[in-house]
């Protein structure tokens, strides 16, 4: 497997990975060498139930270190790549190479090698429908002559330029991305042989019925995040997480301690950091409102909300064990940036969101979350989305979730989505993503 090494996209790696090794696979994931100074934090034991464990092989992006902007990064990346990876394991007997959306050259390395390739789409499905038919020029999307054109695509509701992915905006300021996507598109239509992603049939059915109509295959294989493991404790180990930074457990006890129900966890995932007045705004609202709140402050901008802040009424954590966090029986709220990761782990643990997108994917998540399986709201400002929204908006999102009009509906959906999320994986089951894992690795092995 060869992983782009950023935590969103490792997780979903390394989870599929277990799930090859139950089924007697070797895996080895591959993935670029890390910061100077950084390294990966493993569970003590991340061994699967077959007794082997996922190898780790880091190979060089070209840099050595140095720090690049994204668009240098991403050439230096695809420039250096393929022979520093073909170099590492030209000599191992692999049976397959599954890449991964930012890595689209691996698609080559594999075909080089004689063997096939399978590619991990870590977004949902809907996402790879917007993005295929947004780099195949297959409908109309919005231009700087039409900015607010709506789109509409087969089995997805109406999608808004609020609703779209960042990068598919005449807006768009990242270059690199877009050059990456149409890569991607090109190698896999010509040399990948399966799309998996990190979704599932129930969750999604109407824009994965509509896609295998007239796109390249996708093949739900999630939720990646094994939810027979959540909540018992073990999930971390079980589930073989590597972190990129240093898990503090200390929210743990404190959530013991805590009523059913009535915490709000607070994270907006590995990326995205909150701006000083968007910050300030959530707080604000946690205070008013009086919830307990455990809160995701990430490294150098831990200092913008310290640690006493929560004065009791709440506790902030540099990272946290996140799908413990979600498993507890305290949290009844998930306030999130709308990472698909994160998504799909609310959605296994069947907690409710209020979904603040920042960019990439995130803006057509929460219209998932909101408008497709109901399990949660997006922050607004006076009806509109905003990069910054007012305490009284984000107070109003979190109410309507924990106890508002709607929140009955909603929690009646997240357990809803949280049952078919575990029968789609069950082990033993016959649950369709479960079978389609079982026919890839089928299929993998008898080449
Ligand atoms: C990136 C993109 O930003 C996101 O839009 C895309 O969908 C996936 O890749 P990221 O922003 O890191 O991901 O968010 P997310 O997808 O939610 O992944 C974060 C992961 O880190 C999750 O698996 C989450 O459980 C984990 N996490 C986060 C922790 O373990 N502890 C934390 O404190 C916060």
């Amino acid at each position: 497997m060869v992983a782009f090494s950023a935590q969103g996209h490792l997780n979903p790696m390394l989870r599929l990975g277990k799930r090859l090794i139950s089924h007697g696979l070797h895996v080895t994931i591959a993935t670029t060498h890390l910061q100077p100074g950084r390294r990966l934090f493993k569970p003590s034991s991340s061994s699967s139930a077959t007794g082997h464990d996922i190898d780790f092989l880091f190979y060089s992006d070209g840099l050595d270190g140095r720090k690049v902007d994204i668009d240098t990064f991403m050439d230096s990346l695809s420039q250096h790549g393929p022979t520093n990876l073909t170099k590492l394991i030209h000599q191992k007997r692999l049976c397959c190479i599954v890449s991964n959306p930012f890595v689209p050259w691996a698609a080559n390395v594999a075909h080089d090698l004689g063997i096939p390739c399978a590619m991990l789409w870590i977004q949902p499905v809907a996402l790879y429908a917007v993005y295929y038919r947004y780099y195949r020029n297959l409908n109309p999307f919005p231009t700087l002559t039409d900015p607010d054109l709506t789109v509409n695509l087969p089995g997805l509701p109406p999608l808004r330029t609020e609703d779209l992915p960042s990068f598919v905006l005449p807006t768009n300021t990242f270059g690199a991305f877009s050059k990456l996507f149409s890569e991607m598109f090109g190698a896999m239509e010509k040399h990948a042989s399966w799309v998996l992603a990190n979704s599932f049939h129930a969750l999604e059915a109407d824009v994965i019925i509509n896609s295998s109509k007239d796109l390249f295959p996708v093949v739900p294989v999630g939720p990646l995040v094994d939810p027979s493991l959540l909540g018992k404790g073990e999930e971390e180990e079980a589930d073989g997480a590597v972190n990129l930074w240093e898990v503090d457990h200390s929210c743990m006890e404190w959530l013991d301690e805590q009523a059913a129900g009535s915490v709000v966890y607070v994270s907006f995932g590995s990326l995205a950091t909150l701006s000083a007045d968007q910050s300030a705004s959530l707080e604000r609202a946690l205070k008013e409102g009086r919830w307990p709140f455990v809160w995701v402050v990430k490294g150098t901008e831990a200092g913008e909300l310290s640690t006493s802040s929560g004065g009791g009424q709440g506790i902030v954590v540099a990272w946290a064990p996140q799908t413990k966090v979600l498993a507890h029986r305290a949290v009844g709220c998930f306030v999130t940036h709308g990472g698909w990761n994160s998504t799909l782990e609310a959605v296994a643990a069947g907690v409710p969101m209020v979904v603040y997108p920042q960019w990439s994917d995130q803006p057509t998540n929460a219209k998932l979350v909101e408008d497709v399986f109901g399990v949660g709201v997006r922050v607004r400002e006076n009806g509109d989305v905003k990069m910054v929204v007012g305490s009284e908006e984000m107070g109003r999102a979190i109410r309507e979730v924990m106890d508002g009009p709607k929140s009955e509906q909603i929690k009646g959906n997240a357990r809803r989505l949280k049952i078919a999320a575990g029968e789609a994986v069950a082990a033993g089951g016959e649950g369709t993503s479960k079978v389609s894992v079982r026919k890839f690795v089928d299929e993998i092995v008898g080449r």
